[in-house]
């Protein structure tokens, strides 16, 4: 597969978002499942992988999901980029900051089998600034325990506080064709700056791979669809406007939807690396091989028109979960 750059790090032109096989989209797989499905993806040339501390059932308990990454790339550890994320709300005082962050990496770094976190990402905003944050994390790329960090759901003004103490590797915030608040200033100030922008649910979870209908009845368990705006009973029939130009669009080019909509953000910009999340292999496979589906220009201009000229119903923006 194709590759591309988040600051100094070698990853692949489409990551894998491991979210669900913990937590986000209803009822888990089996461990084994998720395991071979991760490993599934890498034989399919898959380098970067993303989890996060809190991604466990319900969000109850930490670690579910990092234990899972861990045991399935193990293995191939050396040729993976692992990016993991910690939260933290509030720190007592500013020389407690590295204590505090170097205390959750340790355990995501045990979880996970490894030694090492390619990229560790404040997952939210808390009270600490982010100066204190940022600090912290230079320190422990200058351990040797990281060798990159980032920040998810960010705006501009803070990006560039952060990168003031410590050069980013990687912005993850919400990114797709439905919810493009990071294309005024955040995605350029990351090209400028030679950060990487990792989009998360890029397919507007699921909405943009034309499978869900507004009939579709989501799981009544730990399933976020029940809380995405776009999906609502109010604002779905308003989205299928996009969902069939956006199908009409893909059959033209032999592809799928959910694949036009991670092709179309891949030729936009060169810095950014989707991490589209599935719990099922035949769907990773699916979306990995958008490294693939080649747009021109002009074709890219004609899905941003169309875009322009399609409301959206509903937003999350970046205050969003
Ligand atoms: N930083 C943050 O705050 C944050 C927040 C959310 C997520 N994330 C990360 O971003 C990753 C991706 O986010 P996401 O899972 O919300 O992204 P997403 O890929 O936009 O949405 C996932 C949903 O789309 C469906 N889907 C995915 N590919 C499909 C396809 N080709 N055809 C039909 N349905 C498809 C999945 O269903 P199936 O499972 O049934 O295929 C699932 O219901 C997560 O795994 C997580 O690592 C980060």
């Amino acid at each position: 597969m194709k590759t591309r750059k988040l600051r100094d790090i070698e990853v692949s032109a489409v990551g894998m978002g491991c979210m669900a096989f913990s937590h986000g989209y209803g009822k888990i797989p089996s461990e084994e499942y998720s395991i071979e499905a991760i490993r599934n993806a890498y034989q399919h040339g898959c380098t970067f992988f993303d989890t996060a501390e809190v991604y466990s059932p319900n969000l109850s308990g930490i670690g579910h999901n990092e234990l899972i990454v861990g045991k399935a790339l193990e293995d191939v550890r050396e040729n993976v980029t692992i990016a993991t994320k910690l939260m933290l709300h509030s720190v007592g005082f500013r020389k407690r900051v590295y204590d505090e962050i170097r205390r959750h990496l340790e355990g995501s770094l045990e979880r996970l089998r490894t030694d090492y976190v390619d990229i560790y990402y404040l997952h939210r905003m808390g009270s600490v600034p982010v100066e204190n944050v940022a600090e912290a994390m230079g320190r422990l790329i200058d351990d040797g325990l990281i060798r990159g960090w980032g920040l998810s759901q960010v705006d501009v003004d803070v990006i560039d506080a952060a990168q003031n103490v410590a050069p980013l590797t990687a912005i993850q915030n919400i990114y797709s064709m439905v919810e493009r608040d990071s294309e005024d200033s955040i995605i350029p100030y990351c090209m400028e700056h030679r950060i990487g922008f990792v989009p998360f649910s890029p397919i507007a979870s699921g909405l943009l791979s034309g499978k869900i209908t507004p009939q579709t009845q989501f799981e009544r368990n730990d399933d976020v669809r029940n809380w995405v705006p776009q999906l609502s009973r109010r604002n779905i029939d308003g989205n299928m406007q996009i969902v069939e130009m956006l199908r009409a669009f893909a059959d033209r080019k032999n592809a799928t939807p959910a694949q036009i909509s991670l092709a179309w953000m891949l030729h936009k910009y060169p810095n950014v690396v989707p991490i589209p999340g599935s719990k099922n292999k035949e769907r990773i496979i699916e979306n990995l091989n958008a490294a693939g589906v080649e747009l021109t220009d002009e074709e890219c201009m004609v899905l941003d028109s169309e875009l322009n000229n399609h409301k959206v119903y509903g937003h999350r923006g970046l205050g969003g979960f």
